[in-house]
């Protein structure tokens, strides 16, 4: 898999808290800083070659939209998926959370299309809305898809909150054994320590988790901002961010089979 610099995801962590700060201080449901956000990584993968869709969906009397990006290669009845809820709570901009997982789902999206891989298995990219009022915009998109296209999904790996500044473990989702292999295989190549992580439906992969999917995530260490109007570009660490999305890319690779010699 590629070596993906983290100054990479540091740019696109930047144009969310420039987005944040142009739109009132958040990018939350409902809010044009939402709705900011998603145009931004609408733009960057429609650019790169990715099909794009906007699904919109309604909460709470505002619409909200889940972004999905599939990679034109590969087999399509066998979905290797990556996600990331791209809004975040009113009270600040949420570059922790979500930016973090944002971007480094985003950066490795480019980086297959800079890699012009031909995986194997198809690869689809999924940013969520509305994750903070309860999971909305990705239980929407897991309800929404027809049981026949939920099947052709081998495993969902989900992204959030991976750049707190300082951290040294790495939490790995434990709910699929298989799939956490992936990411501390990873970590450990780096010389990095990992903990089991058990965040039960605090994020969006239970809603993939509900259908009957493999799923498993990372997660970065304590955010003293969580939450808070301090979760801005000062809240993550470049080397933290560099970590997050190389292990994202390194699954990517892996999963869905993109021949090492391909990692450009
Ligand atoms: N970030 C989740 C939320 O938005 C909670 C969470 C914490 C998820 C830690 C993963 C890791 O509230
Ligand atoms: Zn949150
Ligand atoms: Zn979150
Ligand atoms: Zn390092």
């Amino acid at each position: 898999s590629p070596d993906i610099p983290a100054a990479n995801s540091m740019a696109h962590a930047q144009q969310f808290q420039t987005i944040a700060s142009s739109n009132g201080g958040n990018r939350a449901h409902g809010r044009p800083g939402y709705r900011a956000s998603a145009d931004f990584v609408k733009a960057k993968l429609d650019a790169a070659g990715f099909q794009t869709t906007l699904q919109s969906f309604s909460y709470q009397g505002a619409t909200g939209w889940n972004l999905i990006a599939d990679w034109p290669q590969g087999d399509p009845n066998q979905v290797v998926f990556l996600g990331a809820h791209l809004d975040g709570v009113p009270a600040g901009p949420g570059v922790n959370d979500n930016g973090s997982g944002s971007s480094a789902v985003l950066e490795t999206a480019l980086a297959v299309a800079r890699a012009n891989a031909k995986p194997t298995k198809r690869l689809r990219f999924g940013w969520w809305g509305a994750e903070e009022l309860g999971l909305i915009g990705s239980k929407y998109y897991v309800q929404n898809l027809p049981a026949s296209e939920r099947s052709k999904i081998n495993a969902y790996l989900n992204f959030d909150m991976v750049g707190a500044k300082g951290t040294r473990t790495w939490g790995v989702y434990t709910d699929s054994s298989t799939l956490s292999a992936v990411f501390t295989e990873y970590f450990r190549s780096k010389g990095l320590p990992t903990q089991g992580f058990n965040i039960g439906a605090r994020s969006d992969h239970a809603s993939f988790k509900s259908a009957g999917i493999q799923v498993s995530g990372i997660a970065s260490g304590n955010d003293p901002c969580y939450h808070a109007r301090c979760d801005d570009i000062n809240n993550i660490e470049s080397s933290v961010m560099g970590h997050a999305t190389n292990a994202a890319a390194y699954a990517a690779w892996k999963l869905a089979g993109i021949p090492e010699g391909a990692a450009l």
